[in-house]
């Protein structure tokens, strides 16, 4: 059947709708009436055949233009404080409201249950239960819009936004793109079906993903040597924990609050310098820009969600590498410069070879330089020094540097550190 208005699906669909009568039903009223008027004067007043009349002076009537004024300010303030109120509702998350994170790119809609699941084209959700969908796009700027549960927001390349709503049918409901993105624009479309609670479990179990959007989180954790600097226990290493960290509140350095939310998470990794936390300035997070896409991060924030506390932190993930290779049949020097590559290793997270400072001094000519250390010593890295560093970092930390580096004693072997020592002195 045609209808103009669609099905009222969500929680405050009859809000919408009975604020968007009123003002209708206002509209119409006023319109009738001053056209009305207007007409009725017209004929009424007309000048008739003969008739020789001048127009009267007429002064102004004070009480007339107060209730002119006085009425309308009234009803647009009575509009405004509904539409604020609901404008509110609708933008509010609930604590229990479950994440869809979902990507728009030319001509379709890819959802992903935080790793559990992901669909294209098609969301499934599970009635009376709030859900929060975060947007984002891979190219163009695209609109979610799901008139059934009157909810709108741009999807944004570059940026995360949220639509969130209590659907409170079980139906199909349609999902449109409502923004022109190109020739197939008005084909991006994806179905929504709110279904009962043990439905939606029965079809989100029907089949395991191969690896879930958590999983990938965790492994980009490790993969981009985040765990470094960010433990997941609580313990504040060299950056803050990532225990806890979504919706996290606290002060940056220079005094403004933050909120630890999606796109603050976001603009954190890719310009960590742009909002660093109060008490966090010793060491300079290096720069994910261009290393990582939003759809990484979206997976990362998954994984961090996971951090609330209340499960035990999972032991380190091994992070294999890449291709088995026939070290005995490399120079030492090669070998070496392997160690240092390997992400296990993390060394690259801290240790540049091009001169810039990340967290720990690059390495860089490193061999046979000189070094003051932060009790104001002097020392020369030599075969020595280096290995010492490597088994026993905090014994020996450079001035102006944090003492964050990890012990790698029962990590790399004194073959391994004779290699990786061969490797840094060809490092100029
Ligand atoms: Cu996507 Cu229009």
């Amino acid at each position: 059947m045609f209808t103009i208005i669609p099905e009222q699906a969500s929680e405050f669909a009859p809000k919408v709708d009975w604020l968007n009568d009123v003002i209708t039903g206002l509209s119409v009223f006023f319109t009738v009436a001053i056209v009305g008027a207007m007409i009725y004067f017209a004929i009424r007043y007309r000048k008739r055949e003969g008739e020789k009349r001048d127009t009267p002076r007429i002064h102004g009537n004070n009480t007339l233009e107060i209730i002119w004024t006085v009425m309308p300010t009234l009803i647009c303030i009575y509009i405004a404080y509904y539409g604020v109120v609901y404008f509110h509702e609708m933008r509010h998350v609930p604590e229990d409201a479950m994440t869809v994170n979902v990507t728009a790119q030319k001509w379709n809609w890819t959802f992903d249950y935080e790793g559990r699941k992901s669909t294209s084209n098609e969301i499934v959700i599970p009635v009376n239960k709030p859900v929060k969908f975060v947007l984002t796009s891979r190219d163009v700027l695209h609109s979610f819009f799901v008139p059934a549960m009157r909810v709108k927001s741009d999807a944004v390349p570059g940026m995360y936004t949220y639509v969130s709503f209590k659907p409170v049918k079980v139906g199909d409901y349609h999902v449109f793109c409502t923004e022109y993105c190109g020739d197939l624009h008005s084909q991006m479309m994806a179905k929504l079906k709110v279904v009962s609670e043990d439905e939606y479990h029965r079809w989100l179990n029907e089949k395991e993903p191969e690896v879930s959007g958590v999983d990938k989180g965790k492994q980009i954790y490790k993969k981009l040597g985040c765990n470094a600097c960010h433990s997941l226990d609580g313990s504040a290493v060299i950056g803050p924990s990532f225990q806890k960290l979504f919706g996290r509140k606290g002060t940056l350095e220079g005094g403004a609050e933050y909120t630890a939310d999606e796109n603050y998470i976001r603009s954190s990794i890719l310009n960590p310098q742009g909002q660093i936390v109060q008490g966090f300035t010793a060491a300079k997070m290096p720069v994910f820009e261009g290393q990582i896409t939003d759809e990484e991060i979206m997976d990362v924030i998954s994984f961090i969600k996971t951090l609330d506390g209340t499960v035990p932190v999972e032991e380190e993930v091994q992070v294999e590498v890449a291709e088995e290779v026939d070290l005995s049949k490399l120079t030492p020097v090669e070998r070496g410069e392997l160690i240092y590559k390997n992400p296990a290793n993390l060394c690259q997270t801290c240790h540049s070879i091009d001169g810039s400072k990340v967290i720990g001094p690059t390495f860089k000519g490193i061999f046979g330089r000189e070094e003051k250390m932060a009790d104001g010593s002097q020392v020369v890295a030599d075969a020595a020094y280096i290995k010492e560093s490597i088994l026993n970092p905090m014994a020996q930390v450079v001035d102006g540097y944090p003492p964050a580096m990890p012990s790698f004693a029962g990590k790399l072997s004194d073959e391994q550190i004779a290699d990786l020592t061969e490797w840094l002195k060809t490092v100029k």
